[in-house]
């Protein structure tokens, strides 16, 4: 998740550009650049790692020439290291076209071949720079830029936003996009490009809303959309009516929520890009060779928080599909213990900031004794990656609310790709089986989708608890970290005591919390695995002959679980494996409803940091 903009018309571009970045910094700050077209029909850019500021101070030491059409671009980094090279925007060879991109191109590779092979010199690591000199290879072979754009739309697979300029055309900058987000800013004889409004919400309030699979050429004087193959489209025109705050917001109040209501897009775009022309997995920046996999005859995770009970879940996965035993620790508390570690143990780090110091000690500690490290990690370029042996990124964007969501959401697709990706190497699950998993991943954005159409019934329940002082939460197998999820949620937000139990623990000791009224939110499995299920709905029954109120998240089509539950909340129908995908929603919309309803605040709560740097 990156912030584009363009802009053309009388003002200076430079400034409307850089103004726009600094309004949708929040949707990446690992680079920031600017790119203009210039009298005497030449590209001016300025790029630098680093935050915004970055940028601004080179500019303000040396500014670029007066000009009225420009890009710019902040960078969530996903392919190559947050640096100055891979910095948008990208030129195309003769430095003709300057291009920047959100989005993951999943054919880069290709291109990128091929353009090597007609002796083109790429200079990043990216998979924006391919798509500049494509762009360009055929505005010179005569083409307009419009032309230009949509000829390559047509060859390019994945998810992307494209807004490019072009040095013999000065006052047009052109645009494009698939399963990206772009907007189009009307004004009186200027028109602006962004991400979403905040870009231009200062300028002005008139925006159009542009369609799948559309390219758009803006003028000072007009806005002319296409599909790919440059037949004439419409955008859907609305006034924004938001302030600035609630713009970044996307219209929600909090971050956290435009976060949990992003996670379909996010879980789309972490299962982007893993498998080759030939239908196998391969995870980017897996430097592990297959007989360095082959060698793992055990895993340990290391992570803490929320990413901790991501690593539960993932031990499921992983046994199950890989057969090797896998055991999950907090990283706090790992290297106290002296674990048994060496060149066979493959030490999986989950962090979402890549910074967390209890990980990184860990995962030092683990390449002291030998073992690889793998990191599942959101942020490209920070420390646990770069102290790690390999890394898959989870491409979920930038998260500001303190707790994490597409964040866990994400890490779960990781820790799927991953075992999935041991089970291809190891040969422990057949192509078709990893196939078919595949498919059933690939659902599940549309799966997530369901679940918030149903918002406001968990946003009523919340309403209902307000004064409740307490919260049990209950799960089996893969249901059981969901639980551990949904009581941490809870304490995070709304101060509550919150907990969280195995369902099948619970007669060993918790039971004896339970009284007349409690509220007790239970994570039934889907009925593949029917003694799982049934064995849920044992423990359901237990609490509530002693007086509980059950809350049961249960699938579509389970008619067994309603007599005993009180409130019914509907899942999709996914595999027992894939549930902590669908089943965690509920429970964020519950935790981040109640602590609104509580007056606290949601994106930073009491005593929490976002990124927790001391051990
Ligand atoms: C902090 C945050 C949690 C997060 C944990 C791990 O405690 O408040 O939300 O889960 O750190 O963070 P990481 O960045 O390593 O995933």
């Amino acid at each position: 998740m990156c912030g584009i903009v363009g802009y053309v018309g009388p003002k200076q571009a430079q400034d409307v550009v850089v103004e726009g970045l600094r309004r949708l910094e929040y949707r990446g700050y690992d680079s920031a650049g600017v790119a203009l077209v210039v009298p005497g029909d030449v590209i001016s850019l300025a790029k630098r790692a680093g935050k915004l500021a970055n940028l601004e101070k080179a500019l303000a030491d040396s500014p670029l020439p007066a000009s009225h059409t420009g890009i710019g671009h902040t960078r969530w980094a996903t392919h190559g290291a947050p640096n100055d090279v891979n910095a948008h925007p990208h030129l195309g060879h003769e430095r003709r076209v300057a291009l920047v991109h959100n989005g993951i191109i999943e054919n880069f590779a290709d291109l990128r071949a091929r353009l090597e092979a007609d002796d083109h010199v790429l200079l990043s690591e990216t998979d924006t720079e391919v798509v500049a000199h494509l762009v360009e290879l055929q505005v010179e072979s005569g083409v307009d830029l419009t032309t230009a754009m949509q000829r390559v739309c047509q060859v390019l697979e994945g998810a992307f936003t494209l807004v490019a300029i072009d040095a013999h055309d000065p006052d047009r900058v052109v645009a494009a996009r698939r399963n990206s987000p772009l907007v189009v800013g009307v004004g009186d004889g200027e028109h602006f490009l962004g991400s979403d409004v905040a870009a231009f919400i200062e300028h002005t309030r008139e925006a159009l809303e542009l369609g799948q699979d559309q390219v758009v050429s803006i003028t000072r004087e007009g806005v002319e959309i296409t599909d790919f193959h440059g037949h004439p489209a419409e955008g859907r025109r609305y006034h924004v009516d938001w302030d600035l705050s609630a713009a970044e917001k996307d219209g929600h109040d909090w971050f956290m929520r435009k976060e949990i209501f992003e996670q379909p897009r996010a879980v789309a775009d972490s299962l982007l890009g893993r498998r080759n022309q030939a239908g196998l997995l391969q995870l980017d920046e897996m430097r592990l060779s297959d007989d360095e996999i082959r060698d793992v005859d055990k895993i340990i995770i290391i992570a803490c928080g929320t990413s901790f009970y991501a690593g539960m879940v993932a031990k499921y996965a992983i046994e199950h599909w890989t057969r090797i035993p896998v055991e999950v620790e907090l990283a706090s508390e790992f290297r106290y213990r002296d674990p048994i570690l060496d060149y066979s143990t493959l030490v999986v780090a989950i962090s979402q900031s890549g910074e967390t110091a209890d990980t990184l000690q860990a995962i030092r500690h683990a390449r002291t004794q030998r073992s690889k490290v793998l990191a599942i990690c959101n942020t490209n370029g920070s420390t646990i990656p770069r102290e790690s042996d390999a890394v898959i990124y989870t491409h979920a964007g930038p998260e500001i609310g303190v707790a994490s969501t597409k964040g866990f959401l994400t890490q779960l697709v990781a820790c799927y790709l991953l075992a999935l990706y041991v089970a291809q190497v190891k040969g422990t699950r057949y192509g078709d089986e990893i196939d078919e998993i595949m498919v059933q991943l690939e659902a599940i954005p549309q799966q997530i989708e369901t679940v918030l159409a149903g918002a406001q019934q968990v946003y009523d329940l919340a309403r209902e608890h307000t004064g409740t002082r307490s919260v049990l939460f209950l799960g089996r197998h893969a249901g059981y970290p969901v639980a551990l999820e949904g009581a941490l949620k809870l304490k995070e937000l709304a101060y509550l005591h919150a907990e969280g139990f195995a369902a099948g623990e619970l007669k060993h000791g918790p039971i004896a919390l339970v009284e007349e009224g409690l509220p007790v939110l239970c994570v039934v499995p889907p009925r593949g695995r029917d003694q799982l299920h049934e064995k849920m709905i044992s423990g359901i029954q237990e609490v509530r002959a002693r007086g509980a109120r059950t809350i049961c998240l249960a699938e579509e089509g389970d008619t067994r679980i309603e007599p005993y539950a009180d409130v019914l909340i509907r899942l999709p129908r996914v595999p027992v494996l894939l549930q902590p995908l669908v089943a965690t929603v509920p429970l964020q919309l519950f935790a981040c409803e109640l602590a609104t309803l509580m007056g606290h605040d949601v994106d930073q709560p009491r005593n929490l940091a976002k990124s927790v740097t001391v051990e």
